[in-house]
C-alpha cells in the first residue's frame, strides 16, 4: 500500500480485524455456509430462490444470523445481531445498518476462497437484486461481487510467483486477492472511488494488503511494469446515448475501444516474459473475421499472445443478456431501452459480439499469434495450461528452422488418447482424432504418418528420426514427394507441439 493511502485506509477499515474474528467465530466461512445450507438450499440460493436457505437457517444462531443478514438479505433483530457479531464495527465500517430493533445488511459480505487457503477472504460488495424474483435494476455505480466473468478471469490467470501484478478495474478485489497469494505486490485500479472502497474493505477483512489507485485504465500506472496483468474491464459493447450506464460494465469507449485499448497499451507495461490475461469483447461487423480485428488491436512486436473465442452472440441475444445482468428485464422502459440498444448496434453494422480471452507475453521478439475458436468445454482452471502454451511458443520460437525441430525430441503428453472414426465393423478407421483430456481439451484430425509419428515420441529419438522412420514404414521411396511429406510431418508436429499435443523434452 502507497503510504499516504496506507495511512487512511487503515482508518478507514479500523476494527475490520474484530469483524473478521466475528465471522470466523460464527463460523461465516465457505465450507460453514455449505455445510449449513447444504446442497439443496445452495443450488436455490445459487439460483436466486431463498426460501430452502430461510429453512436451513432458522435457529437463530451466530451463523444463522449472518447468512440470512449478507446472503438473503434479511432483516434480523437488534438482539440476535448483536450476539452474532460486533455490531458497533460492523455499522462504522458501513456493513450493517440498525433501523429500529431490525438490522440490516448495506453491503455483501461474503465469505470466498481458492480450495487450498487456509486463511479465508471475504468479499465485499454491493447488495445484489432479483433474489425470489425481485425487481431492482442496479445502479449505475453498482459494485459487482464475484459473478461468472470474475471466476473465469481468475482460472485462466497463471499462478506462478511474481513480483508486481496490476489487476484493472479491480471493482470489488477479487482478482487481487488471488494475484496477492503469489505475488510481492498488487496494485489494483478502478474508475470508481467507490469499488476502491469496497476493494480496499475485501482487503482489510482477508488480511491482505493491496496498493488501490483511483483513475482511467492504465492511467495510475503510467510509467511502471508488472510481471502480471490481469483485467475483467468494463468491455459491454456500445449501451447508446440514454441508456443507463453502468461503470462496472460500460467503459463509454464506442462498440469494443475499451478491449481495443488495454489489448494494445497492457502489454508496453508488462516486464520482460510478464503476461497479460484479459478478458474482452469485439464486434463483428462487416465480414471482418473476428481474429483479424483482435490481431489489429496488439502491439506489431515484441509478444507472444493466443486469443480465444469462446462465445458469440447475436446482438439480439447480447442486448438482452446485459440488461437482464443489470435487473432491468420487466422494468419500466425496459423494451424500449431493449429497442434502442439494438437499433444502435444496428447502426453500426454490429452483426454479432465476440467474447473471449487474451493471454499475452512479452518477449521482445517478433510476435508470434495464435487465435482460436473454440466454443467447446475446457478443464478449468486453464490458468497452468496457457503458462505452459506460452513456454511452448518460446520453444518454438527456437525451433523454427526444421533442422532445429528434426534434432529436437519431444515427448507424446500424458493425457492424449487416440480415437478413430468410422462406421461400425469397416476394417479401417474414416479417420483418427487426437484428443487431449486437459486443458483446452482440443482434437485434432490425424493422418496415418502423424498419428505413428504422435505415437512414437517418447522422448528418446530425435523428430527427424522418428520422421524418417515413420515414412519408411510407410512406403516412402525417398523421392521428391517424401521430402514435402518429411516438411507436413515436421508442419504437424509445430501445430501439436503448439498445442500441447507434444511437448518439448526436457
Ligand atoms: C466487470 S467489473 C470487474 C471487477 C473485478 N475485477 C472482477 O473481476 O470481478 C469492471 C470494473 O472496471 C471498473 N472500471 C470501469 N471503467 C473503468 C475505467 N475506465 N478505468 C478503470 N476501471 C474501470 C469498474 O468500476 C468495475 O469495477
Amino acid at each position: 500500500m502507497r503510504e499516504g493511502a496506507g495511512e487512511m485506509s487503515r482508518e478507514r477499515y479500523a476494527g475490520a480485524d474484530r469483524l473478521r474474528d466475528g465471522f470466523l467465530a460464527a463460523g461465516y466461512t465457505v465450507d460453514g455456509v455449505a455445510a449449513r445450507l447444504g446442497p439443496v438450499a445452495t443450488a436455490a440460493l445459487a439460483r436466486h430462490e431463498t426460501v430452502p436457505a430461510r429453512r436451513a437457517t432458522a435457529s437463530g444462531d451466530p451463523l444463522d444470523t449472518v447468512v440470512r443478514l449478507f446472503l438473503l438479505q434479511l432483516p434480523v433483530d437488534q438482539k440476535a445481531a448483536t450476539r452474532a457479531l460486533p455490531l458497533d464495527v460492523a455499522v462504522s465500517l458501513g456493513v450493517l445498518y440498525a433501523d429500529g430493533d431490525e438490522v440490516h445488511a448495506r453491503l455483501d459480505v461474503r465469505p470466498y476462497g481458492e480450495d487450498d487457503i487456509t486463511e479465508p477472504w471475504w468479499v465485499v460488495s454491493d447488495l445484489g437484486t432479483g433474489l425470489d424474483g425481485s425487481r431492482r435494476p442496479l445502479t449505475a455505480e453498482h459494485v459487482l461481487g464475484v459473478g461468472g466473468a470474475s471466476t473465469m478471469l481468475a482460472q485462466l490467470t497463471p499462478r506462478s510467483a511474481v513480483g508486481r501484478t496490476l489487476d484493472v478495474g479491480t471493482g470489488c478485489g477479487v482478482q487481487a486477492l488471488h494475484a496477492g497469494r503469489h505475488s510481492d505486490h498488487v496494485v489494483g485500479t478502478d474508475v470508481s472511488v467507490r469499488a476502491l472502497q469496497l476493494a480496499g474493505l475485501t482487503a482489510a477483512l482477508s488480511g491482505v494488503r493491496l496498493d488501490l489507485r483511483p483513475g482511467d485504465l492504465l492511467d495510475p500506472v503510467r510509467g511502471e511494469t508488472f510481471d502480471l496483468v490481469v483485467s475483467n474491464p468494463p468491455f459491454v459493447v456500445g449501451a447508446p446515448a440514454g441508456a443507463t450506464r453502468h461503470t462496472n460494465r460500460d467503459s463509454g469507449l464506442p462498440l469494443d475501444g475499451v478491449s481495443a485499448r488495454l489489448a494494445g497499451a497492457a502489454p508496453h507495461h508488462l516486464t520482460d516474459g510478464g503476461t497479460l490475461v484479459l478478458l474482452a469483447n469485439w464486434v463483428l461487423r462487416d465480414g471482418e473475421p473476428w481474429d483479424e480485428r483482435v490481431a489489429g488491436w496488439l502491439p506489431t512486436h515484441g509478444v507472444d499472445v493466443l486469443a480465444v473465442q469462446r462465445e458469440v452472440l447475436d446482438p439480439a441475444e447480447y442486448v438482452a443478456t446485459w440488461l437482464r445482468d443489470a435487473g432491468e428485464r420487466g422494468t419500466a422502459g425496459y423494451l424500449e431501452r431493449y429497442d434502442g440498444w439494438l437499433a444502435a448496434l444496428e447502426g453500426d453494422r454490429v452483426e454479432g459480439v465476440g467474447f473471449g480471452f487474451l493471454v499475452v507475453r512479452r518477449t521482445g521478439a517478433e510476435r508470434r499469434l495464435a487465435t482460436l475458436d473454440w466454443p467447446h468445454p475446457v478443464e478449468q482452471p486453464l490458468g497452468p495450461h496457457l503458462a505452459a502454451w506460452l513456454d511452448r511458443q518460446r520453444w518454438l520460437a527456437a525451433h523454427q528452422a526444421d533442422d532445429a525441430l528434426a534434432a529436437a525430441t519431444v515427448t507424446l503428453a500424458a493425457d492424449v488418447v487416440q480415437e478413430q472414426v468410422g462406421s461400425p465393423g469397416a476394417e479401417d478407421p474414416e479417420a483418427v482424432v487426437l484428443r487431449q483430456q486437459v486443458g483446452l481439451r482440443r482434437a485434432f484430425a490425424s493422418d496415418t504418418a502423424t498419428a505413428a509419428l504422435v505415437g512414437a515420441c517418447d522422448g528418446r529419438l530425435t523428430v527427424g528420426t522418428l520422421a524418417a522412420a515413420v515414412r519408411q514404414v510407410l512406403g516412402d521411396d525417398g523421392g521428391g514427394d517424401g521430402a514435402e511429406e518429411g516438411r507436413d510431418l515436421l508442419a504437424q508436429v509445430r501445430v501439436l507441439v503448439e498445442a500441447g499435443v507434444l511437448t518439448p523434452s526436457v
